[in-house]
């Protein structure tokens, strides 16, 4: 119905609510904003088309509408299946113009609570339009999307399944299927889309590893632009983001009392140091686990007590894995731990924690508090609580960070897919990170908002350090 190119939410009723939702976003998000103006008129995405996929939530609303208005025909799916937000989702489709018997806005495929096998349904749909065509570009957020298209071309070139499709059996399966179904109804259909994309801006720490190693392996088809290292996006995002959905999430899965318990972090990267400061600000005594020296390190010197995880695995009262690696607790640990320890996860992929040995463990008893909170007992009569199964607990048991802080991350978004279709940049077949300067602007746009008044230097003073008055202020190589 409408002008929307095909679509599945779970209700599009809820778009009146999305839509409030959406407007005291947009508030809070300053960066994407001033994006919409200064290149509304110019419409640098006009005619392309992009596919998205990165959590359906109220804040990826408002990238989603951000560019739409610079011309973009904007397809989304999300990349988690448990974290769309449904009203943001119905918005989205009903768009601003649009009702729910008309619906006027993008095309969505999300929903909370996907099978996997509807996740990589929303995936395929995700990636061809209704006229067969595929995307110009991919708004990525761990790699699924460009993986998909990937496998799928070297599928089609080799003849043969690829090595790799997933680590879990049953997703294994689930993306042959997808491949093979494609191999028979359009043959070819990667290697061709492949050709006609431009390039990904990958959202997140593990989609960027996963882009570096295709490159490093010369399988990479198109551009990649790592939007996860802006120092705007990382910095803030990874540590700021999580410092407020983490709380958030372990608060409406189970409002457990935070203050006084002993937490583990596993992983002391920027996650990790978004994490540690989330649980001390509600007074818990905070050990991290990390396998990088420098990290360990790190959390020494801020105070933290860097343990084993066998050294605190009996005594710790909640766990949160941020490591982006798979098989930190294992069924073994959760065996180990206190009656109602709570365990959870918020790296990207659902391998940190080994679920699949969980449910494996002879005489263990699964039982659902509420969705996404479960109570798995142990012959022995202790039990555990795991949050959302084991995926991103702060998007699964909340709604993710909130918007100002996406909207750093999303003004990096919005930058690299212009930049993407800007021909001045010239970008080959290869990862490449925002200049500074972008970097720098994205900032910029939000001082305002948080009253925050910029010190300029003078000509004496930026000759001094060597730079020019404008920015860039630091070298490419500074730290923050
Ligand atoms: P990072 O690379 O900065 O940090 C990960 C840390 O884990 C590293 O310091 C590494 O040494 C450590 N580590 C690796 N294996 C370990 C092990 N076996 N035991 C202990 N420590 C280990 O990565 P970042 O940016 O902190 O991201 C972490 C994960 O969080 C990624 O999967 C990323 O995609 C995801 N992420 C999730 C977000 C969310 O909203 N939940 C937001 C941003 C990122």
């Amino acid at each position: 119905a409408g002008s929307v190119g095909g679509f599945k939410v779970a209700d599009l009723s809820l778009a009146e609510l999305g839509r409030k939702e959406i407007r005291l976003a947009e508030h809070e998000m300053p960066g994407l904003m001033a994006l919409r103006q200064e290149f509304g008129p110019q419409q640098p995405l006009a005619g392309k088309r992009i596919a998205g996929s990165l959590h359906m939530t109220i804040q990826t609303a408002v990238l989603i509408e951000t560019l739409a208005a610079l011309g973009a025909d904007v397809r989304w799916a999300s990349c988690n299946i448990f974290s769309t937000q449904d009203q943001a989702a119905a918005a989205v489709v009903v768009g601003t113009e649009g009702t729910v018997e008309e619906p006027r806005g993008s095309s969505v495929f999300a929903w909370k609570g996907e099978t996997l096998e509807e996740y990589w349904w929303c995936l395929e749909q995700l990636l061809t339009w209704p006229d067969g065509s595929g995307p110009h570009s991919i708004v990525d957020d761990g790699g699924d999307a460009t993986l998909l298209v990937h496998l799928g071309a070297e599928y089609e070139a080799a003849g043969a399944v690829p090595d790799a499709l997933a680590d879990d059996p049953e997703e294994h399966r689930i993306i042959l299927d997808v491949l093979r179904r494609s191999l028979v109804d359009n043959p070819g259909k990667y290697s061709e889309m492949a050709k006609f994309i431009v390039g990904v801006t990958e959202e997140t720490t593990n989609g960027v590893n996963r882009l570096y190693r295709l490159g490093k392996e010369g399988k990479l088809l198109f551009t990649g632009i790592n939007v996860n290292d802006a120092v705007t996006k990382s910095k803030f995002d990874n540590r700021y983001g999580i410092r407020h959905s983490l709380v958030d999430g372990i608060n409406r899965a189970i409002d457990v009392m935070i203050a006084g318990k002993l937490a583990v972090i596993c992983g002391y990267g920027d996650v990790g140091k978004g994490a540690v400061a989330s649980l001390r600000g509600q007074g818990a005594r905070v050990v991290v686990t990390e396998a990088d020296p420098i990290c360990a390190l790190q959390a020494a010197m801020d105070g933290l007590k860097v343990v084993t995880l066998d050294q605190v695995v009996e005594t710790g009262d909640i766990f949160i894995t941020t490591t982006g690696n798979r098989d930190i607790i294992m069924a073994d640990h959760m065996a180990r731990m206190k009656h109602n320890a709570v365990v959870g996860n918020v790296g990207h992929f659902d391998n940190e924690i080994d679920m699949a040995g969980l449910a494996q463990v002879p005489g263990i008893e699964k039982t659902e508090i509420k969705p996404q909170v479960h109570e798995w007992a142990f012959p022995d009569g202790h039990s555990i609580i795991v949050l959302s199964e084991g995926r991103l607990l702060n998007l699964g048991n909340a709604t993710g960070h909130p918007s100002f802080v996406m909207s750093c991350s999303f003004a990096n978004q919005t930058l690299a897919q212009i930049s993407l279709f800007d021909p001045a940049q010239n970008y080959g077949t290869d990862v490449y990170t925002l200049p500074k300067h972008l970097d720098e602007k994205v900032a910029r746009l939000h001082l305002p908002a948080l009253d925050a008044h910029l010190t300029e230097l003078t000509k004496v003073q930026a000759d001094y350090i060597g730079v020019d008055i404008e920015g860039p202020f630091k070298p490419d190589h500074y730290r923050y």
